[in-house]
């Protein structure tokens, strides 16, 4: 195994002191659950102190570990990289890796919505045409950031990025270590106004992500949001190019045509002059959209289009990002199935009417008995919306989509708005959080069903989405 970082190598970039016995590692870790037999073991503080979980690292097999003090149980002549800070050490690590990749070329990842699924999507197609190194998750924040980069091998052809906030002036930094030769801002959406005056000061924290592009770089903008301009004249001001994406006529990553089939879509776009037809594997106008945005950023990377496009056409959403799969009611019976699309992760109102939109263009079975399956919604709390979060909520019960389902189920005290707003024929249940929703779902269940789990990861929709997975598993032991 060549090591991803050797001895001196550490040393130098985090200005550390190396002790015991130890010459190199071969990976990064800050979590003992996860870590590999050879990493480095970074005891950062966060909810815990990183420090009482070294002596679990080392008997684990940790190469060795990053610390700003010796803690009591890791044995005699640890293998120990001592700091001042372990933090500002990944960070400065996390530079050393961009500086010497020296062949790498990085896309980093913004935006309110989308940021995951177009990081994955990169990753998924470019990875045959290049080394790729990604984020793994959603690692886009203070720590996850320079722990990507200090993963990032030396001979990494493409490197991509999530950069995420939750407060302005929180990207800015994490941009600069990053140092993209392609930015992508997503979206700009009303998430988190929490802690924000306005959406425009939202809009002006996803463009600090323009401060660390190298020079000569592009930034890709959504055409249509309306914080275009706004993000637009501060790329100008910065003297990066601009490409932009979306529906709008002037978009130079423009969607010319999207038809949807009830499980997958057909899209035909013009990639900077290119014109592509490719399919993609999910359903929702706004895959399709980050789908522009990715296949851009690919060309922009210098990557072949046409197997890009390919390649697009065999990947799939992420768990809670609209993932789908069919579960079983009676294990030996494939009639039995119904189906979940599993939009758990997160929500605002923007993806909340997408997933709608997807769960109303999806064809329930016709049963044996021949009564045809129902699409059944399930929405948990928008979270982070600020003073207008009520209305919001209430918003949802009007978009067109809902026309086409059947039973709305909804928890938390926000989505009691939404759900009493519906006529009462499409009232399924309303219960206070996600686990007393769990089994009037589950018993809800039927043949042929379509049901769709969304809502904010902060309203622990994972719980239903896990009952429903255990409807198939639970009666397959017996
Ligand atoms: N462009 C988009 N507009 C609105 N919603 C989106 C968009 N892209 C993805 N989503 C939805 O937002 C949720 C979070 O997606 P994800 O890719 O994890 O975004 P992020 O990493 O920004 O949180 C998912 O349910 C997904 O379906
Ligand atoms: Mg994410």
């Amino acid at each position: 195994m060549t090591a991803l970082w050797d001895r001196d190598t550490l040393v130098a970039a985090t200005g550390g002191r190396a002790t015991g016995e130890w010459t190199g590692v071969g990976g990064v870790s800050i979590d003992t659950r996860t870590l590999r037999e050879g990493d480095l073991f970074v005891a950062l503080k966060d909810v815990r102190d990183g420090h009482d979980f070294v002596g679990a690292a080392l008997k684990a097999g940790a190469g060795a570990a990053l610390v700003s003090r010796i803690p009591h149980d890791s044995g005699e002549a640890p293998p120990l990289l001592h700091v001042g800070d372990p933090l500002f050490a990944l960070e400065s690590l996390g530079i050393a890796a961009r500086a010497r990749a020296k062949g790498v070329t990085v896309i980093a990842v913004t935006g309110s919505a989308g940021k995951t699924s177009v990081k994955d999507a990169l990753a998924a197609i470019l990875a045959p045409q290049r080394p790729t190194h990604s984020s793994v998750k959603s690692y886009n924040n203070h720590w996850g950031v320079p722990l990507t980069l200090a993963r990032m091998p030396q001979e990494t052809g493409f490197g991509i990025f999530e950069i995420g906030m939750n407060h302005s002036g929180e990207i800015a930094p994490l941009t600069r270590m990053v140092r993209p030769h392609i930015a992508i801002i997503t979206n700009v959406l009303p998430v988190h106004l929490g802690n924000f005056d306005s959406e425009a000061d939202i809009a002006a924290a996803k463009a600090e992500i323009m401060e660390g592009v190298v020079t000569g770089g592009h930034v890709i903008l959504n055409r249509d949001n309306r914080w275009f301009d706004l993000l637009a004249t501060k790329a100008q001001a910065l003297g990066l190019s601009v490409v932009t994406f979306g529906e709008n006529e002037n978009a130079s990553i423009r969607l010319l045509k999207l038809s949807q089939q009830s499980e997958s879509a057909s899209v035909e776009a013009d990639i900077l002059g290119e014109r592509v037809l490719f399919r993609l594997n999910s359903v929702g106008r706004h895959q399709a959209i980050n789908a522009l945005a990715v296949l851009g950023a690919a060309k922009l990377a210098g990557a072949d289009l046409a197997r890009c496009a390919l390649a697009l056409g065999q990947w799939k959403p992420g768990d809670g990002r609209g993932a789908r799969r069919r579960i079983r009611l009676d294990p030996i019976d494939p009639g039995s199935a119904f189906e979940l699309i599993d939009e758990s992760y997160n929500a605002n109102p923007a993806s909340v009417v997408a997933a709608l939109e997807t769960l109303s263009l999806a064809r329930p079975a016709l049963t044996a008995t021949g009564r045809p399956g129902r699409r059944i919604a399930v929405i948990g709390d928008m979270l982070e919306l600020g003073a207008e979060a009520e209305r919001m909520h209430g918003d949802i019960a009007a978009t067109p989509h809902m026309e086409n389902i059947d039973a709305v189920f909804a928890c938390g005290p926000l989505s009691r708005t939404l759900y009493d707003a519906l006529p009462k024929a499409r009232r399924g249940a309303w219960a206070v959080d996600s686990t007393a929703l769990a089994p009037l779902v589950r018993d809800e269940m039927r043949a042929g069903d379509v049901v769709m789990v969304k809502g904010s990861l902060g309203s622990a929709m994972a719980v239903i989405v896990t009952a429903l997975d255990a409807l198939g598993q639970g009666r397959k032991k017996r």
